[in-house]
């Protein structure tokens, strides 16, 4: 059965926008498969590992497994089966539903730039409140069904506004709202059933857009 994806349009405490059902069926297969894949024992990094979010004092804020598929897949992307789908969270659907929310969101049609982070979060993982160096941030979670844990939900930390998580769906924010993870709590332990995410990270390149200035004029 075709799951087609519903956009909610979320007005407070600020605008964001909610998509249920992002991915369709044969997708989320893929998505598994590479899940189950990075979640191999000594795959993913701890949090020390992908340039985590850190308190004023230096704490690192999180403690989860990551990866920046990016990186990973640095030399031939084709052979990650997520960064093949997830183009379609930036597509201009997804731009124009987002873009209508807010006039300041007008900038999303200007970035041209994503990384994806994978994260899994196990009994007692967290991502304290911060904020991210990118301009929109999207995320999309997923958990086998049914749900083998409690906790693990999204907030929205100045304006302690909790997102309940559901699987397969994507939260958009700007990326300078700060927002947490609060703890996760394994019904049973084993690996692999607690909570997955995946985080976008949109940015502006401004040296990849046209009327840039771009270095290699100087050379004439
Ligand atoms: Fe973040």
């Amino acid at each position: 059965m075709e799951n087609s994806r519903i956009y909610r349009e979320v007005y407070d405490p600020i605008p964001y926008l909610i998509i249920e059902n992002t991915f369709k069926e044969e997708e989320l297969e893929l998505i598994w498969e590479e899940f189950e894949f990075l979640n191999q024992p000594g795959k993913m990094y701890p949090a020390e590992g992908t340039g985590s979010a850190e308190s004023p004092d230096g704490k690192i804020l999180k403690n989860n497994k990551s990866v920046f598929l990016d990186e990973l897949f640095e030399y031939n992307k084709k052979f990650s089966n997520i960064l093949k789908i997830n183009n379609s969270i930036v597509s201009p659907e997804v731009k124009i539903a987002f873009s209508k929310l807010n006039f300041g969101y007008n900038a999303i049609w200007q970035t041209n730039v994503h990384s994806t982070l994978i994260n899994y979060y196990h009994d007692g993982d967290y991502y304290d409140s911060h904020s991210d160096s990118s301009l929109y941030t999207s995320l999309t979670f997923f958990y086998k069904e049914p749900k083998q844990f409690t906790g693990g939900d999204f907030w929205l930390s100045r304006f302690k506004h909790k997102i309940e998580i559901k699987n397969n769906m994507t939260v958009i924010i700007p990326s300078f709202v700060e927002h947490h993870v609060d703890k996760v709590n394994m019904k049973n332990s084993v690996y692999g059933n607690g909570r997955y995410s995946m985080t976008m990270f949109l940015y502006t390149n401004p040296s990849i857009q046209n009327g840039f200035w771009k270095d290699e004029y100087w050379k004439g």
